[in-house]
C-alpha cells in the first residue's frame, strides 16, 4: 500500500475488475492504443483493482506479456513504449465489499479529476459507489463508465441507475455498449440518411424483413460464473442488439439529424413502439451441446468448466417481431445471437420487395460489421460512405469510447431512459418464455443454432 502511494503522482484512472475477462482481452489494450498513440497524457496512472491478492510485479508482467501476445509489438521501440505502458498501471487487491479498503483510494487521489471504470457485474455498482462515497473518493468532475447489462431487469436496473445518480452527476456517468463504438454501427446513420436512395427506400414500402444476427464462434469457456446468470438474452440482446436495431429503425431527427440528444429522442419513441408491440413476439431459446470437429471434441455449455449440470440458461436465442408504429408496421425482424455458433458473424440484412412486375430479385443490401466491414448490394461492393471510414488511423471500439470518455462526450453512450425501455420489452420476453412454457432446446456446437416455424437454420445468414 505504500508503495502505491508513494508512486502515484497524477492518479487518473481507476479501474474495478482488474483481473476480469473485459479488462484482460480488451481494456489494457485499448489504454495502451490511446497510450501509444499520444491520445491520452502519458502521465496517466491506472490503479487497477481486483480481489485476488498479486504483487505488483507479476501482475505487471501478466499485462506485459498479454500486450506483447496482441498485435502491437512490432519493433524494439515499441517494445519501450509498452514498458513505459506497464509502468503507470498500479496494482492493488481490494474486497468491493469492505467500507474500510476504499481508504487508500482518498489518500492517494490528487486533486485531478478520476475516471472510475466499473468492469465488474453490475451487483457490485452499488456498494462500490456506497463505500467511494462514504470514504469520500468522489469529487464533483469525476466520471464513471458503466459496464453492461445494468441490472437483471428492469427493477433492478432502476435501482442501480437510481442510486449512482445520487452520487454522480448524470453528465459523468458514461453507460458503455462496445457496439455503439464499432465503425459500422456509427456509419448505419450515415448510410440511411445521408444517401438518397438507401434515405428513400427504407421504409415498410420497400422492405420485406430486416434480420440482424450476432453470431459467435467462441463458447462460454471459463465464463461461467458470469455467463450463468446473465444468459444471452440479457449479454447480447438487452444492449448490442437492442441498440443496433434502434439505429437500423429509428426516423430522422427533424432538426439537426446527426445531433445525437435528437438521435436519442428518435430511439427512445422507437423503444417506446417495440415495447407496444408485444404480442406478434415469437421466441426460441437454445443450449450448445459438445461436438466433435477436426477430431477435437469442444465442450456442450453443462461441460465448461465450472458448470452446472442443472443449468438452462440460454447461450442463443432467435427471436420475430414486428414494430407497432407508422413506419414499420407488419414487417418482420428477426434478431438472432448465439455463442458457439458456425462462424463469428455481426450483420444487418435488409430485404427488400419484389420490383413491380411481380419479379422477385431477390433485392438485398447486407451491412457485415465484424469479423469483416462491408456493405454488399446484392453481392456487389458498396463504397463505404463515412467519415468515420475514411480515417486510416482508426480506433477500436473500446479505444474510441474510452477516449470519448475522456474527452467528456456522451453522444455514444447509453441513456438511463434507453435502458430503461431495453429492460422493459426484455422482462416482457421472459415472461413470454415463461407463460408459453417453453423448453430450452439444443444445438450442435459450430451450427447456425435454433429456427422458427416458417425459417430455415442458417437462411438467415450468408
Ligand atoms: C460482450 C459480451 O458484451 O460482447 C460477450 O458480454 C461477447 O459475451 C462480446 O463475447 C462480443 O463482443 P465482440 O465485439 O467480440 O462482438
Amino acid at each position: 500500500m505504500k508503495l502505491i502511494e508513494k508512486k502515484i503522482t497524477k492518479l487518473t484512472f481507476v479501474l474495478f475488475g482488474a483481473l476480469g475477462d473485459l479488462a484482460l482481452r480488451k481494456l489494457y489494450n485499448s489504454l495502451f492504443t490511446l497510450y501509444k498513440n499520444k491520445l491520452i497524457n502519458n502521465k496517466i496512472n491506472i490503479l487497477c483493482l481486483a480481489r485476488k491478492v498479486v504483487k505488483i510485479n507479476t501482475f505487471r508482467y501478466k499485462i506485459y506479456k498479454r500486450l506483447i501476445k496482441t498485435k502491437y509489438i512490432y519493433n524494439k521501440k515499441e517494445l519501450v513504449t509498452i514498458i513505459k505502458f506497464i509502468k503507470c498501471l498500479y496494482f492493488f487487491n481490494m474486497d468491493f465489499t469492505q467500507i474500510t479498503h476504499y481508504k487508500i483510494l482518498k489518500k492517494i487521489r490528487k486533486n485531478l479529476p478520476l475516471i472510475f471504470y466499473f468492469a465488474v457485474s453490475s451487483n457490485l455498482f452499488k456498494v462500490i459507489c456506497k463505500y467511494l462515497n462514504l470514504n469520500k473518493c468522489i469529487e464533483i468532475n469525476d466520471k464513471i463508465i458503466l459496464e453492461k447489462p445494468i441490472g437483471y431487469n428492469f427493477k433492478s436496473s432502476i435501482n442501480i441507475n437510481n442510486y449512482i445518480n445520487n452520487v454522480f452527476f448524470e453528465t459523468c456517468i458514461f453507460r458503455i455498449d462496445h457496439y455503439l463504438g464499432k465503425r459500422q454501427v456509427k456509419n448505419l446513420l450515415n448510410l440511411r440518411f445521408l444517401n438518397p436512395i438507401f434515405y428513400n427506400l427504407w421504409t415498410k414500402k420497400y422492405i420485406t424483413h430486416i434480420k440482424i444476427i450476432l453470431a459467435e464462434k467462441i463458447g462460454i469457456e471459463d465464463r461461467w460464473g458470469y455467463f450463468d446468470k446473465t444468459g444471452q438474452l440479457r449479454d447480447m440482446v438487452q444492449n448490442h442488439l437492442i441498440q443496433i436495431l434502434s439505429m437500423v429503425t429509428i426516423c430522422i431527427p427533424k432538426n439537426n439529424p446527426f445531433d445525437y440528444k435528437n438521435i436519442k429522442k428518435e430511439k427512445i419513441k422507437f423503444l417506446k413502439d417495440l415495447n407496444n408491440s408485444f404480442l406478434t413476439v415469437d421466441i426460441n431459446f437454445g443450449q450448445y451441446i459438445s461436438t466433435k470437429l477436426n477430431n477435437k471434441i469442444f465442450n456442450g455449455y453443462l461441460e465448461e468448466n465450472n458448470s452446472n449440470k442443472n443449468s438452462s440458461t440460454e447461450t442463443f436465442i432467435i427471436i420475430k417481431t414486428t414494430i407497432n408504429n407508422f413506419h414499420w408496421y407488419g414487417i418482420p425482424f428477426i434478431l438472432i445471437s448465439g455463442k458457439r455458433l458456425k462462424k463469428k458473424l455481426s450483420q444487418i440484412k435488409i430485404h427488400f420487395t419484389k420490383n413491380i412486375f411481380n419479379y422477385d430479385l431477390n433485392n438485398k443490401l447486407i451491412v457485415n460489421l465484424q469479423p469483416k466491414e462491408e456493405i454488399t448490394f446484392n453481392a456487389f461492393k458498396l463504397n463505404q460512405m463515412s467519415l468515420f471510414l475514411t480515417n486510416k488511423n482508426y480506433l477500436d471500439s473500446y479505444e474510441f469510447l474510452i477516449l470519448e470518455v475522456f474527452k467528456g462526450k456522451q453522444d455514444l453512450f447509453v441513456s438511463k431512459e434507453e435502458i430503461d425501455y431495453s429492460w422493459r420489452w426484455i422482462d416482457k420476453l421472459i415472461y413470454l418464455w415463461k407463460q408459453k412454457n417453453i423448453p430450452i432446446s439444443y444445438y450442435k456446437s459450430f451450427t447456425w443454432g435454433l429456427t422458427l416455424p416458417g425459417l430455415t437454420p442458417g437462411t438467415y445468414c450468408c
